[in-house]
């Protein structure tokens, strides 16, 4: 019998490669992509050699409009279907909303909306036609929590994609098909290596409210096999979120207004 797949964006680092090994070990055949082909050929050795399951190796930039329909014509290509799309590629854009170059703006929209949006669009008629699917949206506890300055798109994209999945999760549960949000606090990964604030958020953020990849990666994966659409891993960040569903907004704010800042001037 032809073992399932799991599509993983973001499988070069961090979440997305813990991601990977995970449905590997749970006997999945993946699909990993990201921009960088030598560290998704380097992850496939090793997840093959342990798992013995069959990697496909779809390099893409979900930045190029195109990407979503490049990689999914690349599974189809080999006969495959995917049965687990955990949307995890993503990244932060620290500065002040005005001072980031709109074309900036506009690819981090693409990566971590459209890109969502449409890989979610384009294999959810397969699942539900097969009645089985898994779908992770990587959210962030900052979509749980009031908009900080420095990083407007980030938390509004996150809440967003709280939303998208709250809703996915009511529409396609009938058909067999489980969706949940993840929403990681401080992670360790390369996330903050590449928005460069790894100094600044190491000094804010004490070491007890940080988790391994793989904690947040496995959380993810209980969640959706349990269907609960939304999934905060850590004790200490489900006391944030809780905290923040009860605080007023002018409290909420207030706070993030003494615990952010935008880096550049408008
Ligand atoms: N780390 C945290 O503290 C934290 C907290 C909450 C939520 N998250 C979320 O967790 C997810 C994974 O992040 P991470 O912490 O694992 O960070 P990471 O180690 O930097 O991994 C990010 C992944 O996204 C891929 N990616 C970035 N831009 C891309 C693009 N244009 N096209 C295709 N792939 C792209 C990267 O691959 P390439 O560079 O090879 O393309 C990489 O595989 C993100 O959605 C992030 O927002 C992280």
């Amino acid at each position: 019998m032809t073992r399932r797949l799991a599509l993983i964006t973001g499988a070069s680092s961090g979440i997305g490669a813990a991601f990977a090994r995970l449905y590997a070990s749970h006997g999945y055949d993946l699909a990993v992509t990201a921009r960088r082909a030598d560290r998704l050929a380097r992850l496939a050795d090793e997840v093959r050699l342990r798992h013995g399951v069959e990697i496909l190796i779809v390099p893409a930039d979900l930045a190029d409009p195109g990407a979503a329909d490049a990689i999914l014509g690349e599974i189809a290509a080999h006969g495959r279907v995917v049965d687990a799309l955990i949307n995890n590629a993503g990244y932060g854009t620290p500065g002040a909303y005005a001072a980031s170059a709109w074309v900036d703006q506009r690819a981090f929209l693409q990566v971590l909306l459209l890109a969502v949006c449409e890989l979610t669009h384009k294999v959810l008629p397969g699942m539900a036609e097969r009645r089985f699917g898994r779908i992770v949206n990587v959210a962030s506890l900052a979509g749980l929590i009031p908009g900080g300055a420095g990083s407007a798109l980030y938390g509004a994209t996150k809440a967003f994609l709280v939303s998208f999945s709250q809703s996915l999760h009511l529409e396609a549960r009938a058909a067999g098909v489980h969706v949940s949000a993840l929403c990681p606090g401080f992670t360790y990964s390369e996330f903050h290596d590449v928005n460069q604030t790894r100094e600044v958020i190491g000094e804010r953020a004490p070491p007890w409210m940080w988790l391994g990849a793989d904690e947040v990666a496995a959380a993810g994966y209980e969640a959706v096999e349990a269907n609960r659409p939304i999934c905060v891993p850590g004790a200490p960040n489900k006391a944030i979120a809780a905290v923040a569903k009860l605080l007023p907004d002018e409290w909420g704010m207030a706070l993030m207004a003494r615990r952010s800042a935008p880096r550049g001037r408008l």
